[in-house]
C-alpha cells in the first residue's frame, strides 16, 4: 500500500511487470556478454538493491557479488549534494570482470567516481547497468552499457529508490511531484 503525504503525492511510472519484463531481458543479455568472463556484479547501495537482486535471479552465468555504498542526497533534499562513498567491503577483484550495478544514472557524478576509485584497485575493464537513465540531467559523458528505461528528468521513488528514505519497498516506479504552497522540496535520498 501506497503511504499518502501531506507535501507530496506519488503517480505510477512504471509498473512491477514493466519493470521485470525488462529485467529478464538485460539479464539474457548480460549472460551472453560475460558467457566466458568471471563475472562480478558491484551493487550500489542502498538504491539498486532490488534491482541488483532481481538480475541475479536472472542471470543464467555464475557469477560473483559485492557491494559499494554511495550516498550524494544528504538529509532532506532533491538535489544531489557531496558524495560519500565505502569501498571498504568489496570481495577480492582481482581478475574479475566488473559490472557496476545502479539504480539511477542521474548527473554521472556517482559512476563516474566509483570508476575512478575502482580502476585505482583494478586493470579490468569496468561496465554499468542501471536501470533508469534520466539521460537529459548527465553531465559526465558516462553512458550506461545495460539500460533498463530512459525517463524525464523526474525525481523518482520506489523499486529500491527513496525520498527521505521512504518508498524504497514499493514494488513499481513512481514519480514524486510536490504539492504548490507547501514547504519546500524536503525529503532526502542516497
Ligand atoms: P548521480 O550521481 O547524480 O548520477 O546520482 C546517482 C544517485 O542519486 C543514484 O544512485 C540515486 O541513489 C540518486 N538519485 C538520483 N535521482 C534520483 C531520483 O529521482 N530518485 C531517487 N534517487 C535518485
Ligand atoms: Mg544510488
Amino acid at each position: 500500500m501506497i503511504p499518502t503525504s501531506p507535501s507530496h503525492s506519488l503517480q505510477l511510472l512504471i509498473s512491477r511487470q514493466e519493470i521485470q519484463k525488462r529485467v529478464s531481458v538485460l539479464a539474457r543479455e548480460i549472460s551472453l556478454d560475460y558467457e566466458n568472463r568471471p563475472l562480478t556484479l558491484l551493487g550500489v547501495m542502498t538504491g539498486s538493491l532490488f534491482f541488483l537482486t532481481d538480475l541475479m535471479r536472472h542471470l543464467a552465468i555464475p557469477h560473483q557479488v559485492g557491494v559499494i555504498q554511495a550516498s550524494s542526497y544528504q538529509g532532506h533534499s532533491t538535489e544531489p549534494g557531496e558524495l560519500r562513498t565505502n569501498l571498504d567491503y568489496l570481495p577480492d577483484l582481482q581478475n574479475r570482470s566488473i559490472l557496476l550495478v545502479d539504480d539511477i544514472l542521474d548527473t554521472g557524478q556517482t559512476l563516474a567516481c566509483l570508476q575512478s576509485e575502482l580502476s585505482n584497485l583494478t586493470r579490468q575493464e569496468i561496465s554499468h547497468a542501471v536501470l533508469l537513465w534520466k539521460k537529459s540531467r548527465t553531465e559526465t559523458g558516462i553512458e550506461p552499457d545495460y539500460l533498463g528505461f530512459e525517463i524525464d528528468d523526474h525525481f523518482v521513488v520506489g523499486y529500491g529508490l527513496d525520498y527521505a528514505d521512504d518508498y524504497r519497498h514499493l514494488p513499481d516506479i513512481h514519480t514524486l511531484s510536490f504539492f504548490p504552497n507547501r514547504t519546500s522540496r524536503r525529503g532526502g535520498t542516497d
